[in-house]
């Protein structure tokens, strides 16, 4: 008899806690940018902000690479079976990632056609840069922009709620739900 995975491949591992160190990092500093910082104070702040999305960019960029590798070995890939939950829990549990894997392509796609859009280069890493999206449309920039933010707020909250569900999973139902995501956990 076929015994069932109980863990994710080293790789699955790997592309997730890579995504959700580039993810947070991106989200904080462009929540900074967004919330605290302002153009015309003065040159000092100007130049604040725009270091402050240049890196915010070189570093959420990065996820666009990490998305398209981790869609291919999820695809290619059968993850551990959800286990000890209910088939309606199961089903919600399916969604809710669904959900998380569209708003970590939406966001930065978003957020590379705002760019795009505002005529400004999108660097990835501080290597290289990548090429626009669409053609500079300044009239675009304030609908592109808001769609930013909404999409990366809402994906923020369903991160707290996936996290929130990873903890349950390891102080209540008392199962190795979160720890198949950890290193060293064998299937
Ligand atoms: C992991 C992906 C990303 C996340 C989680 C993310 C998150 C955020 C957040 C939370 C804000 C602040 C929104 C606000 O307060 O109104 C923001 C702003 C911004 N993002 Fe992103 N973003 C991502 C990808 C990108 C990419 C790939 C680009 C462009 C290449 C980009 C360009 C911008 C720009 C230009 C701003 C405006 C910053 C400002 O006006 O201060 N973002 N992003």
């Amino acid at each position: 008899m076929a015994t069932q995975n109980r863990s994710y491949t080293g790789t699955a591992k790997a592309l997730h806690w890579a995504m959700a160190i580039v993810i947070l990092t991106a989200m904080a500093i462009g929540a900074y940018s967004g919330l605290f910082l302002s153009y015309g104070i003065d040159a000092a702040h100007d130049l604040q902000k725009s270091d402050t999305i240049t890196l915010h960019k070189s570093i959420a960029t990065i996820s666009l690479f990490l998305i398209v590798l981790r869609i291919i070995w999820r695809v290619t890939h059968r993850p551990p079976a959800l286990t000890g939950m209910s088939p309606m829990m199961i089903k919600a549990a399916h969604a809710g990632h669904h959900l998380l894997y569209l708003l970590m392509v939406l966001v930065p796609v978003v957020g590379w056609a705002y760019s795009s859009a505002a005529g400004y280069p999108i660097p990835v890493a501080g290597l290289f840069t990548i090429p626009p999206l669409l053609p500079k449309s300044p009239d675009l920039v304030p609908y592109i922009s808001t769609v930013h933010s909404v999409l990366a707020y809402t994906l923020l909250v369903v991160i707290v709620g996936h996290v929130g569900f990873a903890l349950k999973h390891y102080f209540i139902d008392k199962d190795d739900t979160l720890q198949s995501m950890l290193p060293g956990h064998k299937q």
